[in-house]
Formats: C-alpha cells, structure tokens, sequence
C-alpha cells in the first residue's frame, strides 16, 4: 500500500502504467507455474508436458522479465533519464516551464532545481492508470521533499487545451504523457497547444514511446520549426526488442524560431 504523504522523507515518483506492471507479473508467474507443473512429470502427455514447459519459462521471462525492467525504469532509471533530458536545455535560471502532463513532478522538479528566478507550472488530469498515486497533491509534496515547493504550481488541466496565453513559456517538457491520448487529431490537438504556449526562441523536450512523427510534423506546421531527434538509449533499445519495434522510445528537441 502506498504511503501516506506526510510520512514520506524521500520524493515518490510513481510507477507509470501500474495496471500493464501488474498484469505482466500475473501473466508470467501464471506461465512460470503451468511450466512448473508440467515439469514436475504430473501430466499423463509427455510431448504436451515438454513443449508446456518450454513455452511456459520463455514466456515467464518474457513477462517477468518485462515487468521488472519496468518496475525498475519507474523506481530507478526514470531519475537518471530526466537528468539526460533536461540536459538538453541551456538553463540560465529564469525561465518560465511547463511540464505537459506532469503526473508526480518527475520532470517538474527536476526542472525547477535548475531555476533560480524562475518558476515551473505543471498540468495533468490525474489519470491513475497512467501512474500509481496520481493526484495533484503528489507533485506538491515531492516538490517540498525536493526544496523547490516555492517555485512549484500545478493545476488541473488537460494538455489538448493548455489554460495559458500564447507564447508564455520559454521551456515546455513532456515526458511519457502525450500518448495517453489514443486518437491521432487528440494528440495534434495537445502538440499545437504546446507549440502555441511556447514562446517565440523558447524550447520543448519531448519524450515518449509512440507517435514520434505525428508530433514532429505538427510541431513543424505549427511554427516549432527546429525540430532534433534524439535517440533515448538503452531504454530504446530494450523496449525496441521486448516489443518487436512496436514501442520505440525517442525525445524530440524543438525549438521556435
Ligand atoms: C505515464 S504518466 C507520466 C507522468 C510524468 N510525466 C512522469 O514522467 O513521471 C502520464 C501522465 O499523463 C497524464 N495525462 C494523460 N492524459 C492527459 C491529458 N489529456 N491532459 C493532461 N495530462 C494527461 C496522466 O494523468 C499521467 O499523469
């Protein structure tokens, strides 16, 4: 059971998608236990028996195997990665982010760490399948547990109708969120609010698992013409093989001119 805020003396960032973690622990400890069985020589159908247990362990490493990287990447890894991420930005210290679907604050905190005068806004709808805990108040308390709650804002507000004026922001992240949105013209529609909020010489960071084109081209129409792809690394590479290419990670850097 999750811990109550108050008793928390480390930030929590959240497992993202609990419900796929879940079911894949499920799915390969039900395949581990079929292989099991029908090694155990407890069928009376030897062939059945031995091609249950070949096809029973591969798939619990699969799943298992899945499970745990991604467990891992939301406990671990995911810190690390946001380093790599913002990195990608020159920070001077004043500027004015956004955090595009900001769940716990991952991205929003690490962000507001790199500001001295300036200030980090953070937007989501608190979606619970998307991320264990989520609620607007996680970000607040991981961002006093971090030191930068004075710096901090976030609101209730779906990223397809950003609720800020054009070109007020000079830094907008997002990261694993934009694909949540399942329809094509719903995910333009948030890439156009971002590109509309983002102000003229101001820069986005991009980061998910689908639809690396879709955002690029309607970044470019919608007047965020530099638009850089970067390659998210291991993580790519080990989604890429776990799921046949169909999940490729990628971060795209796009600057308005
Ligand atoms: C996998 S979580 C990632 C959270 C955070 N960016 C991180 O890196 O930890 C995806 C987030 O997108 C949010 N989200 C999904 N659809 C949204 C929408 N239409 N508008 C705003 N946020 C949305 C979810 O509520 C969730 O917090």
């Amino acid at each position: 059971m999750e811990k109550p805020a108050q008793a928390r003396s480390r930030p929590d960032y959240g497992i993202d998608a609990p419900g796929v973690v879940r079911n894949l622990f499920v799915a390969g400890s039900v395949a581990l236990l079929v292989s099991v069985i029908a090694y155990s020589g407890m069928l009376p159908w030897k062939e059945v028996a031995r091609a249950l247990v070949r096809m029973g362990a591969s798939m619990a490493v699969g799943f298992l195997g899945m499970g745990s990287y991604m467990f891992y990447s939301s406990k671990v890894s995911k810190l690390h990665e946001r380093e790599w991420l913002l990195d990608l930005i020159p920070w001077r210290g004043d500027e004015t982010v956004l955090d595009v679907g900001c769940g716990r604050g991952l991205m929003l905190i690490g962000a507001a760490k790199r500001l001295t005068t300036g200030t980090a806004a953070g937007i989501d709808i608190w979606q619970t399948e998307d991320l264990s805990g989520n609620h607007p108040d996680a970000p607040l308390e991981n961002a006093r547990l971090e030191g930068v709650a004075d710096r901090v804002t976030v609101s209730t507000a779906d990223m397809r109708q950003i609720p800020f004026p054009d070109g007020h922001f000079d830094v907008i992240v997002s990261n694993v969120a934009i694909h949540n949105l399942y329809q094509a013209s719903e995910r333009a529609a948030a890439v156009r609010e971002i590109a509309r909020v983002l102000k003229p010489g101001g820069a986005c960071v991009l980061a998910d698992v689908l639809h690396e084109a879709e955002y690029a081209s309607v970044l470019r129409t919608s007047g965020v013409t530099d638009v850089q792809r970067h390659d998210s690394s291991i993580t790519s590479l080990f989604f890429a093989m776990m799921t046949l290419g169909r999940v490729r990670p990628f971060v795209l850097v796009a600057r308005k001119p």
